[in-house]
């Protein structure tokens, strides 16, 4: 073949190539689950997908949808659905997650699969929503807990976006700092709280320490593992942002548990986060933090009472917030 027929043929693969969106070979890491952990963690992520589109549907800006960090597709699948004159691009960067959805979608028209990372993707058209769920956390804790990482996505998201486009970030989210005391109410809860202690540890150290209150003041029994007496009675001291991570994991099947506790789900307090969208140039169109019902009734109420000092009384304290959804648009 001549030179111009090579540079041609070149030319037109790439264009093949570019036609598909494209995102480059992944070079990050990503958890490594066995076989049942990973059908556990993609059932999971099934049965949350109809409360998470009630949320997310309404700020969708129709047109080219990329679902970033798709993992098997719940939430691809809905947006193919409801709005079915829109692309929907599914992108992940798990091999297995990538079989999974080009099996799931094989012959939907309006899905494109990509395999790659969130940090490099590009389009051939302007994008006119981002979603990401419950990625950002992941990209941060596996690719040494670093937000650098995470704001060269969102630089980038915001150069594919057309004007007016938007990005939607739904995940795990770091409450204010403020003193907590939690007083565990089963076994469970008192054998969870010491694991996560010992298995967050690739994360961060975290301080805590056991005691009980007397008149209003924290009397402090050590840092020692539970014994049957502390159940209901006992109090742990810890950070707010120590209490979020344990509340975020401490209910995950044992199977899954190590690779849970090596992430930090709130990577932000939703302050910060939108002060780094506001400084990338978005405007905040919404920003909300809450906890998820089903953990408040079928978890955390059955497990912990939280509470705090107000003014130097004791008094009961939210349970802190498990998720953030934040919406910003391009001008
Ligand atoms: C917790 S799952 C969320 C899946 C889906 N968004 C949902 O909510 O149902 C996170 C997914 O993000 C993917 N992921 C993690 N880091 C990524 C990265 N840097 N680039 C692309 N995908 C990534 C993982 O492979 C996984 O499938």
């Amino acid at each position: 073949m001549g030179y111009a027929a090579t540079a041609i043929s070149l030319l037109l693969c790439l264009k093949k190539e570019y036609t598909k969106g494209m995102a480059e070979v992944p070079s990050g890491v990503l958890a490594e689950r066995d076989g049942q952990g990973q059908e556990i963690y993609v059932q999971s992520m099934e049965k949350s997908v109809e409360a998470k589109a009630k949320e997310i549907f309404p700020w969708v800006k129709p047109g080219v949808i990329v679902d970033a960090g798709a993992g098997a597709g719940p939430l691809t699948d809905l947006l193919s659905k409801s709005f079915p004159g829109s692309t929907i691009v599914a992108l992940d960067m798990s091999s297995d997650m990538i079989d999974r959805l080009n099996r799931r979608f094989e012959g939907r028209k309006n899905v494109e699969v990509v395999h790659g990372d969130i940090d490099s993707f590009r389009y051939r058209e302007p994008v006119s929503t981002f979603i990401n769920v419950s990625v950002f956390h992941e990209d941060f804790s596996f690719n040494g807990y670093s937000h650098e990482k995470i704001i060269k996505t969102l630089i980038r998201q915001k150069q594919a976006l057309e004007k007016g486009g938007v990005d939607i970030i739904r995940d795990g989210v770091q409450p204010e700092q403020e003193v907590l005391y939690l007083r565990p109410l089963t076994e469970f809860a008192c054998d969870r709280f010491i694991k996560f202690v010992k298995g967050f540890k690739q994360v961060r150290d975290v301080n805590y320490m056991i005691g009980n209150f007397h008149s209003d003041v924290f009397v402090q029994n050590g840092r020692r593992n539970f014994v049957d007496a502390d159940v209901g009675k006992s109090f742990i001291e810890i950070s707010s942002q120590n209490a979020s991570e344990m509340f975020s994991k401490y209910f995950y099947a044992e199977k899954n548990l190590p690779v849970e506790l090596s992430e930090q789900f709130g990577i932000w307090t939703l302050r910060e986060y939108k002060k780094i969208l506001t400084d990338l140039g978005f405007t905040v169109k919404h920003a909300e933090t809450f906890l998820l019902d089903y953990l408040l009734k079928e978890h955390y109420s059955k497990d912990f009472e939280v509470f705090h000092l107000k003014n130097g009384v004791l008094s009961n304290a939210p349970y802190p917030p498990s998720t953030m959804l934040l919406v910003g648009e391009k001008q």
